[in-house]
């Protein structure tokens, strides 16, 4: 019995030891995600505390995607998706979107020379043809100036929701079928992910939503399958380096399953 105790708490000791290496592991930041996405969250409310209009929020939160951005080179993420804008978000009363706009593409002029210098290429998910022209040419030149880019990739999803992306996808694939190019039997996972506005870009590992609300509000619905999500109540606005490396520490530290067993990880 004494024998086996000791042989069983020495089974147990290799587990806990074996969790403890890769907690260092994942402490020293060898588990930095590949991809991050955020869902910018709580700007309105970050200017009501200041008794002001929720357009000095979105102008306040252009320094946390600047911040944002810093931690995502430092760390050597690869790629960074900004939820800026939904498709729900045009239900918003005319006057919050057209600052909304012409913040962001205000802020997208004045940022790319930095942009550039950081290495930063610049990429859009989302319906650019609804919004006016001239904010769609202005996105379009930021692209075409940041597109010999290699270091991180800055994803921005505008005018995006997850089930315009999939819907958009649906109707290709359909139009390739009719076309007798693509045969229903042929499609696989990767047929969907190919024609999603995301095709070429790996799914993002982390998810941060800031502002407290527990919800994914239409984003990446088909990539995130996988994803793992954290949700933070710092209004976008006071969102810090130190809350994306905070976010950061916590990916590292959970066990991704992928439908496995905790065994069959720990073993491998
Ligand atoms: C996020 O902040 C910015 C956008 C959705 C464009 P909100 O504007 O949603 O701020 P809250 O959630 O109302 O505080
Ligand atoms: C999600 O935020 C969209 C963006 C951050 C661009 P919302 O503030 O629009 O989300 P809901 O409506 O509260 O879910
Ligand atoms: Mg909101």
């Amino acid at each position: 019995m004494a024998k086996l105790i000791h042989f069983d708490s020495f089974a147990h000791l290799a587990t806990f030891e074996k969790k403890m290496s890769n907690l260092q592991e994942s402490t020293h930041n060898t588990k930095i995600p590949k991809h991050i996405a955020i869902i910018m969250d709580g700007n309105g409310r970050w200017a009501q505390q200041y008794g002001k209009e929720r357009s000095f929020g979105h102008e306040n939160g252009v320094q946390s995607v600047r911040e944002a951005l810093e931690g995502c080179i430092e760390k050597g993420v690869k790629f960074l998706t900004l939820y800026a804008f939904s498709t729900e978000n045009w239900d918003r009363p005319k006057d919050e979107i057209s600052s909304l706009m012409e913040l962001l593409v205000s802020s997208i002029d004045t940022e790319i020379p930095t942009m550039i210098k950081h290495n930063i290429k610049l990429v859009t998910l989302g319906d650019l043809s609804t919004l006016k022209p001239e904010v769609e040419d202005r996105i379009r030149q930021a692209i075409e100036h940041t597109s010999h880019c290699d270091g991180l990739n800055l994803v921005v999803a505008l005018s995006y929701s997850g089930r315009w992306d999939i819907t958009r996808a649906v109707k290709n694939i359909s139009a390739q079928i009719a076309l007798n190019k693509l045969q229903p039997s042929d499609i696989t996972e990767s047929t969907i992910s190919n024609y999603l506005s995301t095709a070429g870009i790996p799914d993002p590992e982390l998810l941060i939503r800031t502002s407290g609300e527990l919800r994914i509000s239409n984003f990446l619905l088909w990539q995130m399958a996988y994803t793992e999500l954290y949700f933070t109540p710092v209004l976008w606005p006071d969102f810090k380096k130190e809350h994306l490396f905070a976010a950061i520490e916590e990916f590292a530290r959970r066990e991704r399953r992928f439908g496995k067993t905790g065994e069959q990880l720990t073993n491998n």
